[in-house]
């Protein structure tokens, strides 16, 4: 048997529904937030990713897979979407707008090592905003963002935000961090030594025992933001108050990129072990510019799906119940067709149970289908223009009117 390489899964049907509720709800609220769509392609050159995720990042230095094409050109499977959005912004001029609002969804590939909820082909949601250098700015996406959990009922989501800075200040930061750690050196693990003069932020997501030991007395990077960042900071969380919500600050986040500056932020759910982190992003005001492009300042963030899928199928979501139709005689078979195309062009996603054989095998091929509805059109209801339903779940029965059933199942 051949099987699917480790680290990269088959979203199978049921699974799926929960994906595209996920989606759907997130496309149906960025709109109103004014954000299109962007489609970008899965593979880059190398070139982009070196130059906007940072070489000294986990991604760029061990987990991004690159491959010479026919032609001998370096080319990168994208490790991440916010790279290939401000290429395309810089290459179609959308700058030429004063503000830009793109999300995008597709697969990205990292070569970590999978375990639940992290994976070698995992799925993002990503929104960017090009163009804005408000803090209102950075708080409206959370603020969305924030709704989009609400919605779609993601049960234990906490916000947890930080700054990192801009080239002002961060070196500055940078020096007193790195003084801190050349006395703790021996504690440190082997990778945070190596990167400690290029990038020492590092040593404080590290999570080798040594390293979290050794910059549990670190210095906060709050406290050495400049004027200017201190003022946005303050201001996000001003305008983030406003829209309700509270985050938690954590100036040890640091995040696995290194094109942010000023706000960063990460959200967690319950319900997912270690990789909890079900989205993150930040401010990079440097990027555009950095890959060629006038300089823009930018916000925004990705959500990983599979983790948000992972907890509400826990909570057992049910996006899109499903009917299964049982119809009992040739008559009932007759009338079933029409009722059936009626509820279908109602949007209820029902199926129509075929077999013939005794009602109780057809309501155990039912079940087995994952039916949380049976319509049952036998004769006597058929005579008196109504039909048995039954909840698989709550174990009732009920008879309804034929043109009750679409309201009663999307009530649900
Ligand atoms: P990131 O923090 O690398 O940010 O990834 C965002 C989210 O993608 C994570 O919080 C997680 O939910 C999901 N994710 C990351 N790696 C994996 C994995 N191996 N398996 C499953 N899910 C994963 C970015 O990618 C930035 N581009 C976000 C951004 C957009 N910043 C500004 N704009």
């Amino acid at each position: 048997m051949i099987t699917a390489i480790r680290g990269f899964n088959d979203i199978l049907p049921g699974d799926s529904e929960i994906w595209r509720h996920i989606e759907e709800s997130a496309y149906r609220i960025f709109s109103t937030y004014g954000f299109s769509e962007i489609k970008l392609p899965i593979v880059e050159k190398t070139e982009l990713f070196l130059r906007s995720i940072g070489e000294t990042t986990d991604i760029v230095e061990k987990e991004m897979y690159t491959f010479p094409d026919r032609h001998g050109d370096l080319l990168t499977l994208r490790p991440e979407g916010t790279a290939s959005a401000v290429r395309a912004y810089i290459e179609h001029k959308l700058y030429t707008a004063p503000v830009t609002k793109l999300y995008y969804t597709g697969p990205m590939f990292r070569y970590e090592r999978p375990q639940k909820g992290r994976y070698r082909q995992f799925y993002q949601i990503g929104a960017e905003v090009l163009g804005d250098d408000s803090p209102r700015a950075d708080a409206e996406a959370l603020e969305m963002l924030m709704r989009l959990f609400g919605r779609i009922n993601l049960k234990g989501v906490t916000l947890q935000i930080n700054s990192l800075g801009c080239p002002d200040c961060r070196p500055v930061y940078k020096e007193k961090l790195l003084n801190f750690l050349k006395d703790k050196t021996g504690e440190l693990c082997e990778n945070c030594v190596r990167r400690i003069d290029t990038n020492p932020l590092r040593a404080l997501d590290c999570k080798s025992p040594g390293c979290i030991e050794a910059t549990k007395n670190a210095p906060s990077i709050i406290e050495s933001l400049c004027e200017n960042c201190k003022t946005h900071f303050e201001k996000v969380q001003y305008y983030l108050k406003l829209s309700g919500l509270t985050p938690a600050l954590n100036p040890r986040m640091v995040r696995g990129l290194d094109y942010y500056t000023k706000t960063t932020f990460e959200i967690t759910a319950e319900g997912l072990g270690s990789q909890n982190t079900v989205a993150a992003g930040g401010r990079y005001d440097g990027l555009v510019s950095e890959l060629g492009g006038p300089k823009t300042p930018c916000f925004g963030f990705a959500i990983g799906i599979e983790r948000v899928a992972l907890i509400l199928k826990e909570e057992g979501i049910e996006s899109r119940p499903l009917s299964v139709f049982i119809s009992l005689g040739t008559e009932a078979e007759a009338k079933g067709v029409e009722l059936v195309s009626g509820w279908r062009e109602k949007g209820i996603r029902v199926v129509e149970e075929f077999s013939e054989g005794p009602l109780k095998n057809r309501m155990k091929r039912a079940d087995r289908l994952g039916a949380r509805y049976v319509i049952i059109l036998g004769e006597n209801e058929l005579n008196s223009g109504v039909v048995a339903i039954k909840d698989m779940v709550a174990a009732t029965q009920e008879t309804l009117p034929w043109d009750k059933i679409a309201q009663r199942i999307s009530a649900q």
